[in-house]
């Protein structure tokens, strides 16, 4: 898959079939996401990859509608960022990569909201990371049914012409 296929053909997947992900295939995506832009070049992020299927179904429960598919997803990667400036944009350039990369991999995710809710506190707090951290997002990955595939493909998104402009924004 080249990369601008990979980049277009992302969705977000909630259903996951039961397959395991290969812990070389989760240590690339990783190393993918370590390699974002960050202001700086501070690198604020840590990534903790859950396995375990109680502290999955912990995750799923504490982040309630937001994230409840959680507990089906093989693995389930958290995103963390150190309290630096840019924290939030650095975080999310690492969760975008990690996104882009389990699409190349045929993995299947979903960015699960993790800065500014309520339970960003307890996830932290089950994981075990020190209080300085910062929950950027939360990542369930696992293979997918192809009909999942083509079903997610159907929605719809902004058409090029609403949303860009040349030189200068101009009401249409
Ligand atoms: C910052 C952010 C937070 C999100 N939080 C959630 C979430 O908590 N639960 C969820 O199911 N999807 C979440 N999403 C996924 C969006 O719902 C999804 O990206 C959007 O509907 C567009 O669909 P697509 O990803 O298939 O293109 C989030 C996406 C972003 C960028």
């Amino acid at each position: 898959m080249d990369g601008i296929e990979m980049l277009k053909t992302r969705r977000s997947i909630r259903t996951f079939a039961e397959k395991k992900v290969e812990d070389k295939i989760i240590k690339e995506i990783i190393n993918c996401a370590r390699l974002a832009p960050t202001a700086n070049n501070v690198q604020p992020w840590i990534f903790v990859v859950v396995r375990n299927k109680e502290l999955k179904n912990k995750i799923a429960q504490i982040t309630g509608r937001n994230g409840s598919f959680i507990s089906q997803a093989d693995v389930c990667i958290t995103i963390f960022c150190d309290d630096v400036k840019y924290y939030l944009e650095d975080g999310c350039a690492a969760t975008e990569n990690i996104l882009l990369s389990a699409r190349y991999y045929g993995l299947g995710s979903c960015w699960v909201a993790g800065d500014k809710k309520d339970y960003a506190q307890e996830v932290k707090k089950v994981l075990n990371v020190p209080e300085n951290y910062k929950l950027i997002s939360i990542i369930p990955l696992g293979y997918v049914e192809e009909k999942v595939l083509e079903q997610v493909q159907n929605i719809t998104k902004k058409p090029i012409e609403e949303i860009m402009f040349i030189d200068k924004f101009d009401k249409r």
